[in-house]
């Protein structure tokens, strides 16, 4: 199962990614579209929470979904030594079961990646539209298909981390438009010997003008797109999109 294992190492490869900048930029839009801390936030695909639990700090309310209980679990953990109060829950967010409407839906680092059918994605952003508000936001972003392709495609990464060790293989397929991620961890357990697990990924190759059309498709009144964490228009060889969906 994605996310099983690597959950315990999700933490160690982002430490790159610097969330800070992300929760700034997410705000920056929240304030833009007069969302207030008191307006409760739905994140799906939540993962190890880095960013649910930054904007728990900052007072904002949020009920948290992922289908991965290890990444939920890592989540969790994290708001318990914070003293923060969200609702996790553990969902497949193809079949979303919440109850209320939300003024924001966020879906971030990959999250809508990971839907590999575009009937499938059709489906969710017509949940997500059904669940929002009026003038409520929807934010995601994506990893570009220039970057599964051109970037992650072919590639391998690896790296030992000191208990653990793993290797990191990209296939991209041009036929399915998709990289299959090939992952192995190696740990040493208590009778130092290794063991060895295995974990496979795919993620879909989505172009920025094919769900430009599916969001406007599904009714919302402005979609807003730019170049990773900028207010810059996509380019080409962007690694990264961000999306800001407005509901009449
Ligand atoms: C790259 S991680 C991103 C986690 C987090 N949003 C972040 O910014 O660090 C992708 C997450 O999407 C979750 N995910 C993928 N498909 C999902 C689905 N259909 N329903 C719920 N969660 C999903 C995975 O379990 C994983 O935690």
């Amino acid at each position: 199962m994605e996310y099983a294992y690597l959950a315990k190492v999700y933490d160690h490869l982002m430490e790159d990614v610097d969330y800070e900048q992300w929760i700034d930029y997410i705000e920056h839009f929240l304030d833009k579209n007069l969302i207030s801390k008191k307006d409760r936030i739905l994140e799906l695909a939540c993962g190890t929470g880095n960013i649910t639990v930054p904007l728990s700090k900052k007072g904002y309310e949020l009920i948290a979904i992922d289908r991965s209980i290890e990444m939920l679990s890592q989540a969790q953990q994290k708001a318990v030594a914070l003293n923060l109060t969200i609702e996790f829950y553990q969902q497949d967010m193809l079949n979303l079961q919440v109850q209320e409407l939300y003024k924001t839906i966020l879906c971030l680092c990959d999250g809508i990646n990971y839907i590999l059918d575009l009937k499938d994605l059709r489906a969710f952003f017509q949940k997500v539209y059904s669940l929002l508000r009026e003038g409520g936001v929807f934010i995601f972003d994506i990893s570009t298909y220039y970057k599964l392709k051109e970037v992650l495609g072919g590639n391998t990464y690896g790296e030992d981390l000191g208990d653990i060790t793993y290797l990191w293989e990209n296939f991209f397929s041009e036929e399915e438009e998709t990289v299959e991620m090939d992952l192995t961890f190696f740990q040493i357990n208590r009778n130092g010997f290794y063991e060895k697990h295995k974990e496979f990924h795919i993620q879909k190759a989505y172009r920025h003008q094919e769900l430009q059309s599916l969001l406007k498709e599904t009714g919302f009144s402005s979609v807003e797109s730019y170049h990773d964490l900028s207010f810059n228009q996509p380019r080409e060889n962007s690694h990264r999109i961000f999306f800001v969906c407005r509901k009449p």
